[in-house]
């Protein structure tokens, strides 16, 4: 893990009975077909990490420190992928040659609720053209087992299209599965999907390497393990009551 560039490292989760490896060198995003995992090391992702996880963390807070850490995972996940258009501007003295991105191809996110919403909370202000598509999952409690009850998703989606799904706790991976099969169905390319969680556990990583090669996960931090009514150990507690005070 070492010799990984200081700028980003990556982290590739291979397929079937592979384990999580680390690539000495960082592949290109954009081309890579392995699922890659991204943990920006950067001190604003450690210490709004710290904020969210610390139990005494006051709602408002832990929603404002989940929100910076989506701003900053959408800027790693955008960095080399928003299309872009080049053109000539007037300065108030003079002509530069300028690139601005392509406002003729919104990004559509996907915010997994209720939690998802909060690290998107500031992506308005990152990426300058987008559409928002909202679609809620809930948990079985006992079974873990995610079912739909909110789908505001387009009828279909283009390979070309650049879609952003957000859900904080990839966990067991269930939730993220279901989601991302919907928009692989509605036309979606896995190429073109990035995820953005704050927390991920070995289990979620594993099942999207297996059945998603090629996606790529921006998260603050891999944690070691779930316990056994599948939460994130030590993860951060229940992201959703935590931002939205109903604990
Ligand atoms: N969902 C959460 O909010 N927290 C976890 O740890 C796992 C799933």
């Amino acid at each position: 893990m070492g010799s990984a560039p200081r700028s980003c490292r990556l982290t590739s989760v291979a397929a079937r009975k592979r384990t999580i490896t680390y690539a000495a060198q960082a592949p290109d995003p954009n081309k890579s077909s392995q699922m890659l995992v991204i943990v920006p090391p950067h001190v604003l992702v450690k210490h709004n990490l710290a904020i969210a996880r610390n139990k005494d963390t006051p709602s408002g807070a832990f929603r404002a420190a989940i929100g910076e850490l989506g701003k900053i995972l959408i800027y790693e996940a955008v960095r080399d992928w928003l299309p872009t258009v080049d053109l000539q501007i007037e300065t108030p003295v003079g002509v530069a040659d300028a690139t601005v991105v392509d406002p003729t191809k919104p990004v559509a996110l996907v915010p997994i609720l209720r939690a998802g919403l909060v690290p998107l909370e500031q992506a308005s202000s990152v990426i300058p053209v987008s559409i928002t598509y909202h679609v809620g999952y809930v948990r079985d409690e006992e079974t873990l087992e995610a079912s739909l009850y909110l789908n505001k998703l387009p009828p279909s989606f283009t390979p070309e299209d650049q879609i952003i799904v957000s859900d904080p706790m990839l966990a067991t991976g269930g939730t993220m599965i279901a989601c991302l099969k919907d928009l692989v169905s509605r036309g979606a390319s896995v190429q073109n999907i990035r995820v953005i969680s704050i927390v991920a556990a070995p289990p979620a990583l594993t099942k999207l390497g297996d059945e998603f090669p090629g996606l790529k996960v921006y998260t603050a931090m891999i944690d070691p393990e779930l316990n056994d009514v599948g939460y994130i150990i030590p993860g951060l507690g229940d992201a959703g009551d935590r931002a939205f005070g109903t604990v």
